[in-house]
C-alpha cells in the first residue's frame, strides 16, 4: 500500500499529525465526554454523528459508518491515493519522505518525468504569451475575448510560437531528452531527421489533472494566416494523458463542486474559463467528446447533481445523448440546461452576462424530462412509425433512471403521452433491461431483480433510508403516509420503529434500528436498504423530492387498490340489483379519495394507477 514510502516515515507522519486538529480544518468539532463530535463530512446530517477519539486517533461516523485514521480521512476528503495522502500530510507536518528512486517502477518514473517536462513546457508557453513580441497577437486575442490577465495566469494559458523547433531547442538545453519529449507528446520525430514541435502558433491551454499536475495541452488556432489543421489540437495519448479520462478544470472546480454538490459540465476550454472568471466555479469541460464512464465517475465522486450546459447545436447529437446516459448510469442526477440557439456558455456569459447563464442552470430540467420533450417534438405520435421511434429512443433513458421512483414517474408520463396502457410500456422496459441496454453503466440501480425474502416496493426502500437519514423527512412521512397506504406491508413495522426512535430522542442510526428487530428477514432487509449507495449522501433537496415522490407513489398504489375494490363491490351490488346502495358507496368513496386523502403533492397532475 505505501508504495515506496518507508513504514518508519508513515509512522513519523502519523505521530506528527493530530487527528483532531486535522478534522478541525474541515468541520467544527465539539467535545462530548472523551470524544469530539461534529457533522459528518461524508454524508448529509443535521445532528452530529461523526465522532473523533483524540485518544485512539480514530474517527467513526455512526450515521454513515465511515471510519479510519488521518490517512483515510485525507484520502476521502481530498480524493487522494494513499501515497498522495501520505505526501500531503508529510508536507503539512514537515516530515521528509526519503527519495527512493531506485525502487520506483520504470513506468512511474516515466510519468514523473513527463509531468516535469509538461510543467516546463507550460511555463515556456506562458512566458511566450505574456513576455514576448511574438506572443502579443495571441495575448491581444485573449484580452479581446474578455479573458483577464489574472485568469490567464490562473489557468496558465500560453502561446506556442510559430517556430518548428522553439520548444525542442529550449527543452534540450534544459536537459530533456528527445525521447522524453516525444513520449510527452510535445514534439514529433521529423520524416527524415530531427524533431519538430507539435504546437506551433497556437494559444495553449494546459490540461491539469485533479491534483493540479499538467497532463497535456490543448492548442487553439487563432491566426488564420499561420494556421492550417484543426481548430483545437490536443496532446496525443501519453502515459499521463488520455482525453476520455480527464475533465478540464476539475482541479479548479473541485472545492466548489464539493461544497455545492453540483457540477456543471460544458464542452470547451473557453466555456470553463469564462464561467470561472464570472464566478461560476463548479464548472468542467469534457473536451469536446461525449462523456465517458471514467469522466462520469470523476463527477460522481464529487457531486450529486450534474448539470450539462452544452452548445445548443451539439445538444441534440446522438453522441451527446449517449454521454448523458452514461453519466446517469454512473449514478449522477443529470439535469440539462438549455442554451439559446447558436450559443455556448462562453458566448452567453460574454454577451448576456453571468446572471442569465446562472438562471439557465437553475432552470435545468431532469434528463428524462428533457428527453421526453425533445422526442415529442421530433416524432409525430399519431403515426405508428413515430410512436415506435419514440419508444425506442426513450427506453435507454428509462433504463438508466436514477431510481425506481423516477423510472415509474416517467414511464407513466410517456404512457400518457402515447395514450397506451402503462403496463404495456413497462413490459417493453423489462425486456430492455433483461436484454441489457447497450447504454447501461456498471452501477446497479436497485435490487428488485435480486432474491429477496421480503418483497417491498422501491418507494418503501427509499423512504426507510431517507427517514433514517433525516428527521425532517421522517416527520413528513409520519404526517403524509396514511396507515392505510402500508396496511399489511412489512414496512409498516419498520416505519413505526423509525418513528419510535425519533420519539425516544438521541441520534437515530441504522444500527439502533437494527437492534430493534429480531426477525432475520427484517434485519437483512433493513441492512440492505441502509447501505444502498444510491440512497446515501443525497442533497437535501433531492432527498426531499425523492421522499415526496415515494409517498405519492404509495398513495397512488393505495388509491388504485381502493378503486379496484370499489369496482368489485359495485359489480356485486349490480348483480344483486341494489342500485341505491351503489350510490351510497360511490359517495362514500368520493369523500375518501378527495377530501381526507387527497394527494398532498402534485395535486391535479396525472391520474391514479389503474391495476
Ligand atoms: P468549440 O468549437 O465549441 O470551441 O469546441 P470553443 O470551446 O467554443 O472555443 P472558442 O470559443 O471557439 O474559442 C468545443 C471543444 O471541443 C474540443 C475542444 O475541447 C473545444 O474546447 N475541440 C473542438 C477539439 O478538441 N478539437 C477541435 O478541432 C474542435
Ligand atoms: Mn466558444
Amino acid at each position: 500500500m505505501s508504495q515506496g514510502i518507508p513504514e518508519e516515515t508513515i509512522d513519523e507522519i502519523r505521530q506528527h499529525t493530530d487527528l483532531v486538529a486535522l478534522v478541525g480544518e474541515y468541520l467544527k468539532l465539539e467535545r462530548r465526554g472523551k470524544n469530539m463530535v461534529g457533522l459528518c463530512p461524508f454524508h448529509n446530517e443535521k445532528t452530529p454523528s461523526f465522532t473523533v477519539s483524540p485518544e485512539k486517533q480514530l474517527y467513526h461516523c455512526f450515521g454513515c459508518g465511515a471510519s479510519g485514521n488521518v490517512f483515510s480521512l485525507i484520502m476521502q476528503m481530498e480524493k487522494l491515493t494513499f501515497p498522495e495522502a501520505a505526501k500531503f500530510l508529510a508536507r503539512r507536518a514537515g516530515v521528509k519522505i526519503p527519495e527512493q528512486q531506485a525502487a520506483r517502477p520504470e513506468r512511474d518514473q516515466l510519468k514523473e518525468n513527463i509531468y516535469k517536462l509538461n510543467l516546463m513546457a507550460a511555463r515556456y508557453y506562458a512566458y511566450h504569451l505574456s513576455k514576448t513580441a511574438s506572443g502579443k497577437k495571441a495575448l491581444d486575442y485573449l484580452l479581446k475575448r474578455g479573458i483577464t490577465e489574472k485568469t490567464i495566469e490562473l489557468f496558465m494559458l500560453g502561446y506556442a510560437p510559430a517556430e518548428w523547433t522553439g520548444f525542442f531547442n529550449f527543452a534540450k538545453k534544459k536537459g530533456a531528452t528527445p525521447d522524453l519529449m516525444v513520449k510527452a507528446g510535445l514534439v514529433s520525430p521529423g520524416r527524415e531527421k530531427g524533431y519538430y514541435d507539435r504546437f506551433r502558433s497556437r494559444i495553449i491551454f494546459p490540461i491539469f489533472n485533479i491534483n493540479g499536475k499538467v497532463t497535456g495541452f490543448g492548442g487553439r488556432a487563432f491566426d488564420d494566416e499561420k494556421n492550417s489543421g484543426p481548430k483545437y489540437l490536443n496532446s496525443p495519448e501519453t502515459a499521463v494523458f488520455s482525453k476520455g479520462n480527464m475533465l478540464y478544470g476539475l482541479n479548479f472546480a473541485r472545492g466548489e463542486i464539493r461544497k455545492s454538490k453540483k457540477a456543471v459540465v460544458m464542452e470547451g476550454y473557453t466555456d470553463v474559463i469564462s464561467a470561472y472568471q464570472a464566478g461560476i466555479k463548479n464548472v468542467v469541460a469534457s473536451l469536446g467528446t461525449a462523456l465517458t464512464t471514467e469522466q462520469s465517475k470523476l463527477l460522481r465522486n464529487q457531486s450529486d447533481i450534474v448539470i450539462t450546459a452544452y452548445d445548443s447545436d451539439s445538444a441534440g447529437e446522438a453522441a451527446t445523448w449517449r454521454g448523458l446516459v452514461v453519466l446517469q448510469s454512473t449514478g449522477c442526477l443529470v439535469h440539462v440546461a438549455e442554451l439559446p440557439q447558436g450559443s455556448d456558455p462562453d458566448s452567453l456569459i460574454r454577451e448576456k452576462g453571468a446572471d442569465l447563464f446562472k438562471s439557465l442552470l437553475e432552470n435545468a430540467v431532469p434528463l428524462i424530462e428533457y428527453r421526453l420533450q425533445r422526442l415529442k417534438e421530433r416524432y409525430d405520435l399519431n403515426t405508428d412509425n413515430g410512436r415506435v421511434k419514440y419508444i425506442e429512443e426513450l427506453m435507454p433513458f428509462l433504463v438508466a433512471a436514477v431510481n425506481q421512483v423516477e423510472q415509474d414517474y416517467y414511464l407513466k408520463k410517456a404512457a400518457e403521452e402515447l395514450g397506451v396502457e402503462e403496463a404495456a410500456l413497462r413490459n417493453e422496459l423489462k425486456k430492455q433491461i433483461r436484454r441489457g441496454s447497450k447504454y447501461r453503466g456498471e452501477r446497479k440501480k436497485d435490487s428488485s431483480d435480486e432474491v429477496e425474502t421480503i418483497a417491498i416496493s422501491p418507494a418503501e426502500k427509499i423512504l426507510i433510508s431517507l427517514m433514517l437519514q433525516s428527521k425532517e423527512i421522517a416527520e413528513q412521512g409520519r404526517n403524509d403516509i396514511k396507515p392505510d397506504y402500508i396496511k399489511g406491508s412489512p414496512v409498516k413495522i419498520i416505519f413505526d420503529e423509525i418513528w419510535n426512535l425519533y420519539d425516544s430522542g438521541g441520534v437515530v442510526t441504522a444500527e439502533k434500528l437494527l437492534n430493534r428487530f429480531e426477525d432475520d428477514n427484517l434485519v437483512r432487509l433493513v441492512s440492505m436498504v441502509v447501505t444502498d449507495p444510491a440512497l446515501q449522501d443525497l442533497q437535501p433537496r433531492v432527498a426531499k423530492r425523492m421522499a415526496e415522490d415515494s409517498i405519492e407513489y404509495l398513495r397512488r398504489l393505495w388509491s388504485a387498490r381502493q378503486q379496484r375494490e370499489l369496482k368489485k363491490k359495485i359489480k356485486e351490488l349490480e348483480d344483486r340489483g341494489l342500485n341505491d346502495e351503489i350510490e351510497n358507496l360511490l359517495r362514500e368513496h368520493q369523500d375518501l379519495l378527495t377530501n381526507k386523502d387527497g394527494s398532498p403533492y402534485r395535486s391535479g397532475k396525472g391520474g391514479d394507477f389503474n391495476g
